[in-house]
């Protein structure tokens, strides 16, 4: 067991709605579980973005936050920080990651050019397309099977990488990106082997290098972990050699660095980041604050610190392994090596009776809200499928972990909530999509079910019986256990 490093001093109430509040909410939510209302949600797996508890040391230094429009200290210290723990010259804030991918995309991709990149994320490639880019994928293929126990799927194919890069001209290519833990395939991580060999090979043919260094804390450990040579090494130091394989990274702050909004582009490159702070004024505001207010910018300048807290960090990636654990007991189907933010539930296996065409993941997010209030998130073919190609890909729900947000309780209570869903699994029906907005669509896209769903009400699935369990008949209706005088 990773102990916690820290003990809990603000609390926000949650509570479970009945089963009946639940299948109206997802009726509503058009079988959407972005669509839900998070009063109608117990326990929160949407997303690590943006959900992660804030440390006292944030919230003190928030107090610090200088609101001036230009100069603010706030931004220097952010930049302080930015620069102690990864080492790139130049910062330029965005209020979200997909600020800083925007101008990385509109600096960086001339029309018709590519962005090479180890699978894809949604906001990332949508604005490399915006800006007339083609996104290219370039991982490696054990990253697209979720049964496949490569420790390091976050790879990038680096033979596929030179011939594209050679075949297609170093003119045609606008920039490698590749992501940390990667996303889409299950939180998967690469290795410092593989960065340098994508470091190198890209300082040969010269074509701009940047990250996606969103979890990057989280990759760091799976180095640490993993990789031959590098157990010894410490985290921070780690972190700062993936820094400085790069020019430069998108970042989206919410999640590594445990706050609410921010993000930002970092950047070796004086060209890169004199056209991103021409941009940013008209995108997102004045470069000392990119659309973040001073206290924003203090909090993230302190949480990229905690980021390169190794016993922080472990203490997550170990919570994310706990819940793994108690599916894998049960035969769940889940991706593996389990990744860094989430479990990624198999839908293809899972519900291996509902044809891909009709979103069996998005139907499995469903059934486990609507089995026990728990929130996950649709990544398959809903997210994945591009302008309607034919689309055979990962078909995985999310059950994310927020950072130092849930408990081992809340965790035992997700696990039983799915295990009541696998009891129930042939009895789910598959999905027909009813409305999709032209782009992303998973955030808005609203499905009806193709026959009811089951009850979801059977005995618990568990051997032992878990801890949230035996309140006993007076709890559960409603009241206080007697006190002993
Ligand atoms: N890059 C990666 C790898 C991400 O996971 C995200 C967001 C972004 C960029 C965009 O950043 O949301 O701050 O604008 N991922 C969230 C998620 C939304 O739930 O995985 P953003």
């Amino acid at each position: 067991m990773v102990l916690p490093p820290y003990k809990i001093k603000v609390v926000e109430p949650i509570h479970l709605p009945s089963p009946a509040q639940r299948r109206r909410a997802i009726i509503t939510a058009g079988f959407n579980t972005f669509l839900l209302r998070s009063d109608d949600v117990y326990v929160d797996l949407l997303t690590d973005s943006g959900t992660s508890a804030v440390s006292q040391e944030q919230r003190a230094a928030m107090e610090l936050g200088d609101e001036s429009y230009a100069g603010s200290r706030s931004f220097y210290r952010l930049e302080t920080a930015m620069r102690e723990v990864y080492g790139w010259q130049h910062l330029i804030p965005t209020h979200q990651g997909r600020g800083a991918e925007h101008l990385l995309s509109r600096v960086l991709v001339e029309p018709g050019q590519l962005v090479l990149s180890n699978l894809y994320f949604t906001t990332s490639r949508v604005h490399a397309e915006l800006a007339g880019g083609v996104w290219t994928d370039v991982s490696i293929p054990e990253a697209g099977d979720p049964e496949s126990r490569h420790p390091f799927k976050g790879n990038i194919d680096l033979g596929k990488l030179r011939d594209l890069i050679v075949r297609e001209g170093r003119e045609r290519i606008a920039f490698v990106r590749q992501e940390a833990c990667l996303n889409m395939a299950g939180g998967q991580p690469f290795s410092l082997e593989n960065l340098r060999a994508v470091r190198a090979l890209t300082r040969e043919l010269d074509v701009p290098f940047y990250l996606d260094a969103t979890r990057s804390s989280e990759n760091a450990l799976f180095i640490a972990e993993r990789e031959p040579g590098q157990a010894e090494r410490s985290l921070p130091e780690i972190l700062r050699e993936i820094a400085s394989l790069a020019d430069g990274a998108v970042f989206s702050s919410k999640k590594d660095h445990f706050v609410p909004i921010g993000g930002f582009l970092a950047t070796n490159d004086d060209a890169v980041a004199r056209r991103a702070r021409e941009l940013v004024v008209v995108y997102e505001g004045f470069p000392h604050y990119g659309g973040l207010a001073g206290h924003d910018m203090e909090a993230l300048a302190q949480g990229i610190r905690e980021a390169a807290d190794e016993p922080t960090v472990a203490h997550y990636v170990g919570q994310v392994r706990y819940l793994a654990g108690l599916l894998q007991e049960a035969g769940v189907p889940i991706v593996e090596p389990v990744g860094a933010h989430a479990v990624f539930l198999d839908a293809k296996r899972f519900l291996s009776h509902v044809p891909q065409e009709q979103f069996p993941a998005q139907m499995l997010a469903a059934a486990i809200y609507v089995a026990g209030g728990v929130r996950s998130m649709e990544r398959g073919i809903v997210s994945g499928q591009h302008d309607h190609e034919p689309y055979e890909g990962l078909e995985l729900v999310r059950l994310t972990i927020p950072r130092r947000a849930y408990s081992r309780e809340h965790l035992d209570y997700v696990a039983e909530t799915v295990l009541r869903v696998f009891a129930a699994r042939r009895e789910i029906p598959g999905l027909a999509l009813v409305y999709e907005p032209p782009t992303l669509r998973f955030f808005q896209a609203r499905f009806e079910p193709l026959a009811p769903l089951p009850s979801f009400e059977g005995a618990p699935v568990r051997r032992e019986t878990p801890q949230w369990a035996p309140l006993g008949a007076e709890a559960q209706a409603g009241r206080r256990p007697a006190r002993s005088r």
